[in-house]
């Protein structure tokens, strides 16, 4: 190698304490012992997105940044403030999604999906990045599960859509009130901005910072600003219901008789705007019941009817979507100390002692694994049988089957029941069929006890009623 060559090498990088090695602000690591509050959350929104005929679609977590600037709307706070941005090797600017919806609007028009049956319905679930102030319920990194259904203008897709987001709070064992509004279209709603703009500008000396910039550039936003001179003012406004035209009055009463008919608790609350650029006609938002100033949605979303030709798309193309917040529910369901049943529970721990004992339980546990009849757990990386009894009893499993090397030579296997203690020896071929009466006697067992327990909390939610 010629002398003056430098050879590759790692640049000195500056010592790092171990301490200062953590996550970035606002971005978190969901451990192993949090998943059954997502699980419960992944499996709703699964199962919700089959009985309505929803299909996943992922998208990339990239995208051209150029995609939100125009779907999103330039003088949104998403757009202005919060997207993680930067220009690639190859010159490109691009931006980690801060949402989906025109993510899936890109993708429903790059794969020609105007041309198949209207409406075509997606759902999704993933992460998003916005660079937001660190705070309670903000996240940079967050997690949406979202529906949306593109090609359909019937006001019977929007109440689905609200529908189907506030089953899945259900699910969560969430109460929350749907906050419902219409923006109408871009008719109704200059009509209503030039109205704002005269009730504002002869006040605004009053309106804070933000305010008084938002009253040229987005003065809808203003209604759903936090500040309490702000909130003040807010209150004598005009309300946008009073400028909607036929069309767009037409159907938001129909999506309102809608969700009487399904019995949703909603209220019509001309405040809320959304703070995405996209929405026309209805928008609507989840706070929990206790949230009364709806300080944390646990979800929002709206009909987006110009969206798709904005993005290109070959033609007016209606539709409407629902995102909801993952981290905000999850920390709701903690904060109520929802109880979640764990993700896999073992019904039978194999647990071994010795050498032969230890191969004699492996290809015990791959044959009962194959059979596919039992949830099944075991550590057969542990000599000692205390520690794998520890292990049984922290796995919850209802019966521990133990193999040792008497057991080997008298062709038998030892059966515990973890709850009472008590072992019985059982020949080793009659296992299975233990195993079924066990089982399906502590199934029976606990069942009973659940029912008992829910007709006792019935019982207390039905005297506390009565002392009300
Ligand atoms: P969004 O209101 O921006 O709407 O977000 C939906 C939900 O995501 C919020 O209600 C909230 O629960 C959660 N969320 C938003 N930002 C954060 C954050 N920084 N930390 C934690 N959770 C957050 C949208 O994203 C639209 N794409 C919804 C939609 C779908 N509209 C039509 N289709």
């Amino acid at each position: 190698m010629p002398k003056n060559k430098q050879t590759a090498k790692t640049p000195d990088l500056p010592k790092v304490k171990k301490s200062e090695l953590r996550s970035i602000t606002g971005m978190r690591d969901i451990l192993p012992q949090d998943q059954k509050y997502w699980q419960l959350l992944r499996d709703a929104a699964e199962n919700m997105a089959n009985i309505y005929g929803y299909g996943r679609l992922d998208t990339p977590i990239l995208e051209p940044t150029d995609l939100f600037v125009r779907g999103v709307g330039k003088q949104t706070d998403i757009v202005e403030k919060e997207m993680f941005s930067f220009v690639d090797q190859g010159g490109d600017n691009l931006s980690l999604r801060p949402e989906a919806t025109a993510s899936v609007v890109r993708s429903y028009i790059e794969h020609g999906m105007l041309n198949k049956p209207q409406p075509v319905k997606f759902f999704y679930m993933g992460p998003m990045f916005r660079h937001e102030k660190p705070q309670a319920g903000r996240y940079r990194q967050l997690w949406q599960i979202g529906f949306e259904s593109i090609g359909e203008s019937n006001p019977a897709m929007d109440a689905q859509i609200i529908l189907v987001a506030y089953n899945i709070l259900k699910e969560a064992h969430l109460d929350s009130i749907i906050q419902v509004n219409s923006i109408g279209c871009s008719d109704c709603r200059k009509k209503y901005k030039d109205e704002l703009v005269a009730y504002y500008k002869p006040q605004v000396k009053m309106l804070c910072n933000s305010c008084k910039t938002r009253i040229n550039k987005n003065p809808l936003r203003l209604l759903d600003c936090k500040d309490d001179d702000c909130q003040q003012l807010k209150d004598e406004a005009p309300q946008i219901v009073d400028y909607l035209c036929d069309d767009c009055k037409n159907h938001f009463m129909k999506v309102v008789e809608y969700l009487d008919e399904l019995d949703l608790p909603y209220v019509l609350n001309p405040w809320i705007v959304r703070g995405l650029d996209y929405y026309s006609k209805t928008i609507f938002e989840y706070w929990d019941s206790d949230d009364v100033e709806g300080k944390n949605a646990l979800g929002g979303g709206g009909r987006y009817d110009g969206l798709v030709k904005l993005l290109g798309g070959r033609e007016e193309t209606h539709a409407c979507g629902v995102a909801l917040g993952m981290d905000r529910i999850v920390s709701k369901m903690r904060e109520k100390e929802i109880e979640v049943k764990e993700i896999y529970q073992p019904q039978i721990f194999i647990a071994q002692l010795g050498e032969s004992a230890k191969r004699k339980a492996m290809s015990l546990f791959e044959k009962m694994r194959q059979q596919g009849h039992y949830r099944l757990s075991q550590a057969f990386y542990k000599d000692s049988l205390r520690a794998q009894l520890d292990m049984a009893n922290k796995t919850k499993a209802d019966i521990t089957l133990i193999i040792g090397q008497k057991e080997i030579n008298d062709k038998t296997i030892i059966v515990r029941d973890m709850e009472s203690g008590v072992q019985e020896i059982v020949n080793f071929d009659k296992i299975e069929d233990d195993l079924k009466k066990r089982l399906s006697r502590i199934e029976k067992e606990k069942s009973s006890k659940f029912f008992e327990a829910e007709n006792d909390e019935k019982e207390n939610k039905t005297i506390q009623g009565g002392q009300n």
